[in-house]
């Protein structure tokens, strides 16, 4: 058993009729069933990405620039690439504002924008347009999972042998092209027979980790345990963990880190515990214009995820996502390699 057994989370494929689709995994009906949507409109993908069908930062900035091909493909009547990109301008803005944290999904959006605003300075048809849209969110998938092996490596590199692992949320396979981020390096780490153990915390309100880290790692035949978020200090306590690695949506130029809401307070226990914290992160999550964790925007999402019932008058608070100060990190592993938190800007080149 091994990653070969696990699902791809986003390709690009031909629909009924030839027409361009998006098909990803379905993550809402995770574990229950692995159920595939194939997405052919831009408005298709961002209520995809709004709903968590389609989630984790590096996928949903593949998604972000699948949603503009998608467009040019199935929605656009733009007679020429000219009128086609002015159009893309405005379905871009769309898009990115799907979901405020990831820096990926923007990042994907531009991306997608660059790549047909240098089709339409050519003069290029719509048609030609459209090629090269599709071609290049290929291109983004292939680059994804190539990353991810690389930010496996050095991971695996970091850890010992017969290693506990505590993770949060879900920065696996599922979260991206293929493969995964933090689950990445637990996959690497397995390949070499290091993994003892991976401690998947259940990820309230959403259930990340129980209803998709907990299933991929069954599926990829990794050792599991689920436990509940509030009792990550305890086992850490007990000596059972021998490293936390979890993902990111955001880190800014001083590494300062936005991740699922809770791996703040994993960090503060781990250094409690004299526990290395490390993020695994490729440097499309990387954002230099920011530069501390206090100018994130954090996604606040609905009520309901907190509690199906409110009654009246109560309020919920409902942040998707927390920040990690710099100094509670150990290391952040890219694929370029690994590097302190303070030096993560030269990680850009
Ligand atoms: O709300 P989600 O499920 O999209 O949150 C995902 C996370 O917080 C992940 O840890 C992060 O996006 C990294 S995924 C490789």
């Amino acid at each position: 058993m091994g990653t070969e057994n696990l699902p791809r989370t986003i390709e690009m494929v031909e629909h009924d009729g030839g027409a361009l689709a998006a098909r990803i995994v379905d993550q809402r009906v995770l574990p229950r069933s692995l159920g595939y949507r194939n997405l052919t409109t831009c408005g298709d993908m961002v209520e995809a990405i709004k709903t968590l069908a389609l989630r984790g930062a590096p996928a949903i900035g593949i998604g972000g620039a699948a949603a503009l091909a998608l467009y040019a493909a199935n929605e656009s009547t733009a007679a020429d690439g000219t009128a086609l990109l002015n159009e893309l301008e405005d379905v871009a803005k769309f898009v990115a504002s799907a979901r405020p944290t990831a820096v990926n999904l923007s990042w994907g959006v531009k991306r997608a924008l660059g790549v047909a605003r240098s089709a339409g300075s050519r003069g290029v048809s719509a048609a030609d347009v459209l090629d090269e849209l599709a071609a290049d969110v290929r291109a983004m998938i292939a680059e994804d999972e190539a990353a991810n092996r690389a930010i496996g490596a050095h991971g695996a590199a970091l850890l010992g042998r017969d290693c506990r692992i505590l993770t949060h949320c879900n920065a696996g396979s599922l979260a991206t092209a293929f493969y995964g981020t933090a689950l990445g390096v637990v996959y690497a780490a397995s390949e070499q027979g290091k993994v003892a153990m991976v401690y998947a915390d259940e990820t309230r309100p959403v259930g990340q980790g129980s209803r998709l880290t907990a299933w991929e790692l069954g599926q990829a035949g990794v050792p599991c345990t689920l436990i509940c978020d509030n009792m990550a200090a305890s086992i850490m306590a007990a000596g059972k963990v021998d490293a936390v690695v979890v993902g990111a949506d955001r880190i800014c130029a001083n590494g300062d880190t936005a991740n699922k809401i809770g791996t703040y307070g994993l960090a503060v226990l781990a250094k409690h515990h004299g526990v290395p914290f490390y993020i695994a992160a490729p440097t499309s999550t990387v954002d230099a214009v920011l530069s501390a964790g206090s100018q994130i925007p954090i996604e606040q999402r609905d009520a309901t995820e907190v509690a199906s019932f409110v009654p009246d008058g109560v309020c919920v608070f409902n942040p998707a996502f927390d920040v990690t100060p710099a100094n509670l990190i150990t290391a952040i592993v890219t694929e370029r390699g690994v590097f302190e938190p303070e030096s993560i800007t030269q990680a850009l080149g």
